[in-house]
């Protein structure tokens, strides 16, 4: 089916039309019930849409377009636990890690709960070992840092979620992230750390992915020229991976082996082992708060109806926003210093799924799939990049995200925080017209000609679609059912543009070509002829100047 060839897509081109020239003032002036009408809440966490630039028709052409691409059927199938992942011929399960009943999952025949609650309880022991210091490295020491080496979804959702939940810390325990292959981001770490101390992850669910590899190769050395001995390995390293062959290779024994499946995505990792260095954080019991709250959304997708689902209507909102007020980018806006990273995580999860042009079928999509996403803590854009947002004359639909009590509270600040989130988004709806610039620069005592040289810049066109997403506090629970609203609205808008949200093969290519250009790197000429213009001259660079 060409879904932009459908009644329900043409009556949203319709309503794109009839709501052209209506701004969100209007919008709100007509309907003192816009806010009840255009929000929802689950378990506290609400989600404001009101000031995305949607009628009550469009909403229900949107749901129309869900009910059209089968949305509710292709969810049964994920949960039914089906190969929807055709293209890696792979079930897409991660629900299953955030399942907590004692009930089988995805169902009787398919179980894969024992598994699971296996390794659960792995973690479980391993965490309470490490927190209590009851686990000792090499010289009989405490662990005092944790590092999780890893890249993709085997850092940035446990980074995310480490920092998000960083008040529910242990006291003595560091926890630090790797993963870029430059070796600026290790060497300064290993400097400071002391290897009786340390205790590596090394998450990667193939095993052999480069960076992590390389850096996982560094710290075993680092470790070894301390230790001496190789089963210090036991003592220091972990491995989460659904490669255990690899891991054992790399010299960890099985008992510190953490498996994940086939069906766990990468970017869908976290809920797993993969969130070993989270659960050490924040202790088990916490980790499972989190998987908590995540299920909690789970049911909720499953059981909602269309109208009133959360991922659905957050799934509908960006693909209006996109395929039809042509928005191209996304800005996510935190404003809690402790989930600074939910832009880098939400690139992945919603670039690495949705980043492509070709649908199940193999046919070239008929219309533009998931927009550029990008973002930043928001009173630090504030200062930066918002003057574009307000006056830059492009449409970036902006999610603020805030939650409405500081995990890590200081008098004075929180009021003020919430009230620049609450400033900035109100601003980007509503602006200032050009007769509220000019009664305020009249007030101001200018002259006519002042104000007429200054009142063009003062104008704020404003028209800036937002969602707010407001929880009562930062913590485990709340995060599981933030991360899993954006996880589902994902997997949403991949049905509605006849996506397999679940592959990234466009990440395939690069990985290829650095294997055939290292050798070249180093120095080998064999292959010079074959290259490009460009990497040819690059590389002559690099041999005039890199010491590798
Ligand atoms: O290159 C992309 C990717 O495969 C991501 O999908 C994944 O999260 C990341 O690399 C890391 O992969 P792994 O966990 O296998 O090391």
């Amino acid at each position: 089916m060409n879904i932009t060839q459908t009644p329900e897509w043409q009556a949203l081109l319709q309503d794109q039309q009839r709501l052209e020239h209506t701004h969100l003032r209007d919008l709100f002036a007509n309907d003192a019930q816009r806010f009840q009408r255009f929000s929802a809440e689950l378990d506290g966490l609400l989600i404001d849409y009101s000031k995305q630039r949607v009628d009550a028709e469009a909403v229900r052409h949107l749901l129309s377009l869900a009910r059209l691409a089968n949305v509710e059927e292709w969810r049964d199938r994920m949960f039914a636990g089906e190969k929807i992942n055709f293209s890696e011929d792979r079930a897409v399960l991660h629900t299953a890690l955030r399942h907590m009943e004692f009930s089988p999952f995805p169902s009787a025949e398919l179980d894969v709960m024992p598994q699971v609650r296996a390794v659960r309880k792995q973690m479980r022991d391993i965490v309470e070992r490490v927190r209590s210091g009851l686990w000792r490295g090499f010289k009989g020491d405490a662990i005092q840092n944790v590092v999780n080496i890893g890249i993709g979804g085997s850092d940035l959702g446990p980074k995310l979620a480490s920092r998000a939940l960083s008040a529910y810390q242990h006291p003595h325990l560091n926890f630090f992230y790797v993963s870029n292959l430059d070796s600026a981001h290790l060497a300064p770490l290993l400097e400071k750390l002391d290897p009786r101390t340390t205790l590596f992850i090394v998450a990667s669910k193939t095993f052999t992915t480069q960076e992590t590899s390389i850096n996982a190769q560094t710290a075993r050395t680092w470790l070894m020229a301390a230790a001496m001995e190789e089963w210090a390995i036991a003592k220091h390293f972990i491995a989460v991976t659904s490669s255990p062959d690899k891991a054992h290779e790399f010299g960890i024994p099985d008992e510190n082996i953490l498996q994940i499946w086939d069906w766990v995505g990468g970017r869908y990792s976290l809920w797993s082992a993969v969130g070993l260095s989270v659960a050490l954080s924040i202790g088990m019991n916490a980790f499972e708060r989190m998987l908590q709250g995540a299920q909690t959304m789970d049911s909720h997708f499953r059981e909602a109806p269309l109208e009133k689902n959360l991922p659905v209507l957050m799934a509908l909102i960006s693909i209006w926003n996109t395929n039809f007020l042509g928005a191209e980018t996304t800005a996510i806006l935190p404003y809690n210093e402790s989930i600074r990273h939910l832009p880098a995580f939400l690139q992945q999860l919603e670039m690495e799924s949705n980043g492509k042009t070709v649908s199940r079928d193999g046919e070239p999509l008929s219309c533009r799939a998931n927009p550029i996403v990008w973002g930043e803590i928001g009173v630090n854009g504030q200062h930066a990049f918002f003057q574009l947002l307000h006056q830059g004359g492009w449409l970036i639909p902006c999610d603020f995200v805030v939650a409405a009590s500081s995990d890590h509270p200081l008098p004075g600040h929180q009021a003020p925080l919430l009230a620049n989130c609450l400033a900035q988004s109100a601003a980007l709806a509503f602006g200032k017209t050009e007769q509220q610039a000019r009664e305020e620069l009249s007030q101001a005592g200018l002259s006519e000609a002042q104000l007429a040289r200054l009142l063009p810049h003062k104008v704020f066109a404003g028209n800036q679609p937002s969602t707010t997403i407001l929880m009562p506090g930062l913590d485990p629970f709340q995060l599981g059912m933030l991360i899993a609203l954006y996880e589902h609205k994902v997997f949403v808008q991949g049905v509605i543009w006849s996506i397999n949200s679940f592959d990234q093969w466009g990440v395939e290519l690069g990985k290829q070509l650095a294997n055939r250009l290292l050798p070249a790197i180093l120095g080998d000429q064999a292959f010079d002829a074959q290259l490009d213009a460009s990497t040819s001259g690059l590389i002559a660079y690099f041999r005039r100047h890199g010491h590798v």
